[in-house]
This record gives C-alpha cells, structure tokens and sequence, in this order.
C-alpha cells in the first residue's frame, strides 16, 4: 500500500538527534514540518495536538525519549539513568487516555534497564545503550506500521466495491504515520479499484476529521463527503452507510473503546440504524490493566478548544462555561467487531 504523504508523520533523523513531526495544527492548509530537539519541545508538541493520534503519539514519545538520550553528555550510567527516568516520567504525562504512550515508553524502560545491566556486566560503552534505545524506537514505529498493514487488510476483507464507509476524528497516516487504522481498509480499497465512498464527520471542536481525515482521503484520490457531526443521522438515514470506521486510543479489557469524544454517540446512532459498527486498532491497544472503559482517564482539553480555536472571532459570550472531555467511551455491546492485526473478534 502507498502512503500519500512525501514524508513519515515522525521521524527521527538519521544520527537520531532530531525529530522531525509533520505539524498537524497547521494542517490542510501547510504542511509543515518542525524539528524538535528536547523533551520540553516534544512535550508541547504534544499536548498542542501538533502530533496526535494515540499511535503517533507513542511513537514520538518512544523516539524522542531515544532523541533526548543521544543529546545527553554524560560518561556516567546513573547519571543517564536519572535523565533517562525524568524524561520518560516527563513524556507520560503529556497526554492520560491513550494507553500506547505509556506502553512505548514502558517498552523503552524496560529495554534501557536490559542495556544497563549488560553495560554494568561488560563495561559497555555507553554510547552503545544510546544506540540499542534508538533502534528500539525504531522497531516500535516501524511494527506499528507493519500492524496497520494487517489490520488494513482485514477490514477491506469486509469491504465490498464501492462501499460506503462513514468515519470519525482521523485514524489514518497522521495517526500512526503512513497508512492508519481506521483508513488503511479505505486507501486498500481505493488502490484495488473498489471506489470506496467515505463519509467524514467533522469531529468538533477540534477538527481531526475535517483537517485531517478530509485531507489524506483527497490526497488519496477517494470519494469523501463532509458532513457535521450532527448530520450523521440523517446521513444515516436517508443514505446508504454500509459500515462504520474508528479508531482508539484504548480498548479495556471487556471491550469498551475509548475514542475521540463523539464516537459513542455515532456507535448510538449505528445501532438504532442497524449499521455494523468496527474499531479498527493494533492489539497492543487493548489495556487488560483496565476492567472497564470507565477505568480510563478521560482527558479534559481547554474551553477556548470550543470557543475559539478555529473561528475568527470567538463562536460564543466571553466567559461562557466550557466543558470540553477530549474523548468518550463506547460499550463493548455496541460494537460490531474490533479489528487488530490477529482478526476481526467480537
Ligand atoms: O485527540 P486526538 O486527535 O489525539 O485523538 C485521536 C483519536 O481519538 C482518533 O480517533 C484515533 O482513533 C485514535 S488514533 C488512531
């Protein structure tokens, strides 16, 4: 499958002490890329939303940890030790619902702590740990983009041609980097000549779907229409909606899916519509540590998200009271099927 976007959506340079993240904030109108060379800027690259997207997002951290580690003078292991510690602390805090931030970057505890006994055993070079942190970085990008692969090919397998597919926020490159989740069965049935129709529902307040989602499917070259997120009713009922795509940021361990908010009420609408309903994540997505949706922290973002952010002029009375959760829980009894890169299992 080909991936529209001349770059990867993260990308660390090739001495690893740079990471390059395509700017989404600015996006459809530039794409911009920026260069970020410490934790503090990664941070707020983050929680600015200029990566996002619960894989991107553990991507960036698990590389820019590697990133801050190569930039780190220090001939001392527990120094980097401590540095290493502060950082990753540091990174998890950025954003609370999306659970592959914290296993990426427990990933790259786990395999520093492995480096560092061999290191303190051989009186390895610590130049060496560096090194073994960046490729582990490596390899989680790069695993993720092969699961995406799988996943892509198990949702097209539902797909028929010219199928209409209705979406929600954006689980695409911008979400993972290159093909995505929920629109890697679409850009594979666009490139199999099955001329999928998509249906793009803006996802306020922050436009994922709009920005992002409207802009990948246009590269691509698919048939999307964008509808306001209150119009997914009627769409769904005057048109014909074979089937619904989303992503998440994580799925408990009975199945409930904790998704950009909106997403319950559109899995709401699909059930009273009778249309299927499909999460489409990789398996590391899937947090056994937490029993139910309900045991996952959802983030609250800032009122002016709703107010202001994207209008000229504030959208509503100054000092009005915001509430603004960034993401909602779907009950596992509404969802067709979750879509990982083992199958489809309900
Ligand atoms: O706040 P965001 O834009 O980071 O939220 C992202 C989402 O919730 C997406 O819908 C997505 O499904 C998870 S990323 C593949």
């Amino acid at each position: 499958m080909k991936s529209f976007f001349e770059n990867d959506a993260v990308e660390l340079t090739p001495d690893g002490k740079e990471l390059i993240i395509l700017d989404q904030t600015l996006l459809p109108n530039q794409e911009k890329y920026i260069h970020i060379t410490t934790a503090e800027q990664l941070f707020y690259a983050i929680t600015l939303l200029k990566v996002r997207g619960s894989h991107a997002i553990g991507i960036s951290a698990a590389l820019g940890l590697a990133m801050c580690m190569n930039r780190f003078e220090t001939n001392d292991l527990r120094v980097l030790e401590k540095e290493f510690l502060r950082v990753k602390k540091y990174l998890a805090i950025s954003r609370p619902s999306a659970v592959d931030l914290f296993t990426d970057l427990n990933r790259m505890e786990s395999c520093f702590y492995e480096q560092m006994s061999a290191a303190e055993e051989s009186g390895e070079a610590i130049d060496r740990i560096k090194d073994r942190l960046t490729a582990e970085a490596r390899n989680i990008k790069l695993e993720k983009i092969k699961t995406c692969l799988a996943i892509a090919e198990y949702g097209f397998g539902l797909m028929k041609p010219g199928a209409c597919i209705m979406t929600y926020c954006n689980a695409g490159h911008l979400a993972v980097s290159r093909y995505g989740t929920a629109l890697g069965p679409i850009f594979l049935a666009q490139e199999n000549g099955y001329m999928p129709k998509v249906f793009v529902c803006e996802t306020r307040p922050l436009l994922q779907g709009a920005r992002l989602t409207a802009y990948e499917l246009g590269k691509a070259g698919v048939d999307a229409t964008l509808i306001c997120d209150n119009m997914a009713s009627i769409v769904m009922s005057r048109k014909k909606v074979d089937m619904i795509f989303v992503g998440a940021d994580t799925v408990a361990a009975n199945g409930d899916v904790v998704n950009k908010v909106g997403t319950s009420g559109l899995a709401i609408l699909a059930q009273h519509y009778g249309v299927p309903f499909y999460v489409l994540c990789p398996s590391q997505t899937i947090d056994s540590n937490r029993p139910t949706g309900f045991d996952v922290k959802i983030e609250e973002r800032p009122g002016y998200e709703v107010t202001e952010m994207y209008f000229e002029k504030p959208s509503a009375p100054i000092g009005t009271k915001v509430y603004n959760p960034a993401f909602d829980v779907t009950p596992a009894s509404m969802i067709t099927g979750i879509i990982t890169e083992n199958g489809i299992s309900k």
